[in-house]
Order: C-alpha cells, then sequence, then structure tokens
C-alpha cells in the first residue's frame, strides 16, 4: 500500500483510506461490533492506515467511534485515526447554546470522541462543516490550544469552498499557529465540482485532500449496471435515484476504457483519484472485509497520467452547479 503525505504538514497515510460512516449503521453487517472487527482486520491486515470517522456517524450519536475504539483498542499506535466535530445540521447541542465552531463548543466535543475512541489523541481532528456565526481566528485558537494539550495531533476542515480554504490558510501564520493541513469535500466523478475551485486552493495552501462518497455510494465499484442493482447495498436501500439517474453511456464507456488497459472499473475510479497529487487518501467506505480488501488492492496500481484524467473527464463533464 502507497503511503501519501497528508497535505504540507500532516501525517503520512495510506493511499486507501477507510470511511467508518458505515460504523453502526442500521441494516449493514457492519452494525454490530463483530462486523466492525472484520472490516477494520481486514483493512488493517490489507496496509490501511487511515480510518476516518465523525460523532456524528452511526444509529445514534457516537457509535462509529465507541465501535471503532472497541475494536482498535491497543492497535491505534501505528494508525491515523481522524474524527470530525461540529456538523452544522446534525450536530447535538453541546456546552450549552454555544456555536459548533466556538472554543466551548470545541472543548467539550473533543473529550467526547477521546472517550468514545478510547485513546489519548486524535490524530486528525476535523471541522465538519464551517461555521458562518464563528470567526474562523476564534475556531482555529481552539484548535491549536488543542494540538499544545496534545488531545489532537493535526486538525483539518470539512466542506468549507474555496474562499473559506484561503482564508483558514491566511489566518495560521497571522495567528502564529499550525495550519489546517487537510480538506474534505464531495468529489467522485459524478460530482467533479471540487476541481474548479476547491482542489487548486488547496494545492495553492498546501493542505490535503480526502474525497467523500469517492465511490458515489457504491455506483462506481462494478456491482451495478444499466440492467443490475444488487438489493443488499446502500444504494438500493436509501438512495435508488444514485442508480436510476446514473449516466449509463458514461460509466459504460469507463469501463470500456478500463479494460483496454487490463483492470477493472474499481481500479480505474482509485487510480483516477490518485493521479493527483492533491488527493491524499481515498477515504472509500466498505461494508464487509471483502469490499476493504478489493479497495485496498484495487488502489494499489494503476495511476491516472495527465492525458487520462483528461480522457475521463470527458466522459463525465463537470457541472456547472455546486461548490466553489
Ligand atoms: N465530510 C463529510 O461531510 C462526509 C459526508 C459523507 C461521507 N464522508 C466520509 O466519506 C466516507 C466515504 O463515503 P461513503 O462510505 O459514504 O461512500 P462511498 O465510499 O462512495 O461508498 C461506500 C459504499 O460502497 C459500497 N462498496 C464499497 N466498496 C465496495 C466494493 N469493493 N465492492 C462493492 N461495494 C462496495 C459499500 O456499500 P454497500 O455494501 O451498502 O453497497 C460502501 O458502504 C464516509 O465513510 C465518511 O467517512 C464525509
Amino acid at each position: 500500500m502507497e503511503s501519501r503525505r497528508l497535505g504540507t504538514h500532516g501525517p503520512l497515510v495510506s493511499a486507501i483510506g477507510l470511511g467508518c460512516n458505515n460504523l453502526g449503521r442500521a441494516g449493514t453487517r457492519t452494525a454490530t461490533v463483530e462486523g466492525v472487527r472484520e472490516v477494520i482486520d481486514a483493512a488493517i491486515d490489507a496496509g490501511v492506515t487511515l480510518f476516518d470517522t465523525a460523532d456524528i456517524y452511526g444509529a445514534e450519536f457516537g457509535l462509529s467511534e465507541t465501535l471503532l475504539g472497541q475494536v482498535l483498542a491497543g492497535r491505534e499506535g501505528d494508525l491515523v485515526i481522524a474524527t470530525k466535530f461540529g456538523h452544522a445540521q446534525f450536530a447535538p447541542a453541546l456546552a450549552g447554546e454555544s456555536a459548533p465552531g466556538s472554543r466551548p463548543y470545541i472543548r467539550a466535543a473533543v473529550e467526547g470522541s477521546l472517550t468514545r475512541l478510547g485513546i489519548e489523541r486524535i490524530d486528525l481532528y476535523q471541522q465538519h462543516t464551517p461555521d458562518q456565526g464563528t470567526p474562523i481566528d476564534e475556531t482555529i485558537a481552539a484548535l491549536d490550544e488543542l494540538v499544545a494539550e496534545g488531545k489532537i495531533a493535526a486538525y483539518g476542515h470539512s466542506n468549507f469552498d474555496s474562499d473559506q480554504i484561503r482564508a483558514a490558510a491566511d489566518a495560521s501564520p497571522r495567528l502564529g499557529v499550525a495550519p489546517f493541513v487537510s480538506a474534505q469535500n464531495e468529489y467522485n466523478l459524478l460530482a467533479r465540482t471540487v476541481e474548479r475551485a476547491v482542489l487548486p486552493a488547496c494545492e495553492e495552501v498546501g493542505i490535503g485532500f480526502l474525497p467523500f462518497f469517492p465511490l458515489a455510494n457504491g455506483l462506481f465499484t462494478g456491482k451495478f449496471s444499466r440492467t443490475e442493482r444488487p438489493a443488499d447495498t446502500r444504494i438500493s436501500r436509501q438512495r435508488p435515484h444514485i442508480a436510476e439517474e446514473a449516466p449509463w453511456d458514461a460509466i459504460e464507456a469507463f469501463e470500456a476504457f478500463a479494460s483496454e488497459r487490463g483492470i477493472s472499473m474499481l481500479e480505474a475510479t482509485f487510480g483516477w483519484f490518485l493521479g493527483r497529487p492533491v488527493v491524499s487518501s481515498v477515504i472509500a467506505g466498505a461494508t464487509t472485509p471483502e469490499q476493504i480488501r478489493s479497495n485496498a488492492a484495487a488502489g494499489s496500481g494503476w495511476r491516472a497520467s495527465a492525458a487520462e484524467l483528461a480522457e475521463i473527464g470527458a466522459l463525465f463533464p463537470l457541472s456547472e452547479a455546486g461548490q466553489d
């Protein structure tokens, strides 16, 4: 498994990470601790070192972190444990009425995550969504305080637009504190708007990018086709519109592109991400040990060249709408 630096200032992470929003998700094999153990053990065996969760993941608040902590207990030393706080829409009230980006909120949130994960230090602590009501200086100062206290090793953000990414990067030297090391936003072949402004901003300020929904919820794994929709999947259970509205002509052309190179669509998908140095790790989710094994293997080979990035890009045009 290739290791890549998370931006200029972050830790080394495996090119394929494990997205952990399935941990504790009702109706999946990772709803239980036994199912989680199978997936995490397979991930570690396959060389995965980055585990990305959040306080809100799981059937109830904190469940994904709790399950991850139980299963990793004693093994976290060589791994990079990433979690998130303060989702503007879903975060519960912590620290009274304080806003999710405020110092009191962050201090309450980090204690909860440390306890649930059963660790003394979080490797990457990410602000889940921007908080328009709190000056970024306050958020950064609070996060830097946690670094100084040894409660977190580094911090990142998620769902920031390019202006917010630049504003956050400008603040750190002004405050004399460590910078954000990573950004995490939606990015996959059907949602490429980050290529317009967010990825260039990340490159400019030297932070690593972690794409979420990299497989478009499983659409790019090869198990869906124009006519096949396996029932026991997140897409069929919860988001059937993803397969119903998928651009099947483009996906079939992408499959042909992959088979011309003797690789699977899964390998082509991971290689498309990892052909961009700004993408540090592809944090795909997995509900079974077989899935994480396949993802780790698929992400260990082929990388798209600049010409191939353009060729694939022509199949899945950038939409006009979306975050800048
Ligand atoms: N920052 C944010 O706001 C935000 C938002 C969303 C997600 N995230 C993060 O991004 C991570 C990744 O997103 P995601 O897990 O939701 O979506 P995803 O990676 O696009 O899709 C993962 C799903 O695809 C299926 N799958 C994965 N590998 C497979 C394989 N090899 N063969 C067949 N099926 C396979 C599994 O679902 P089934 O088995 O059910 O088909 C799996 O749950 C999350 O876990 C989370 O850490 C962050």
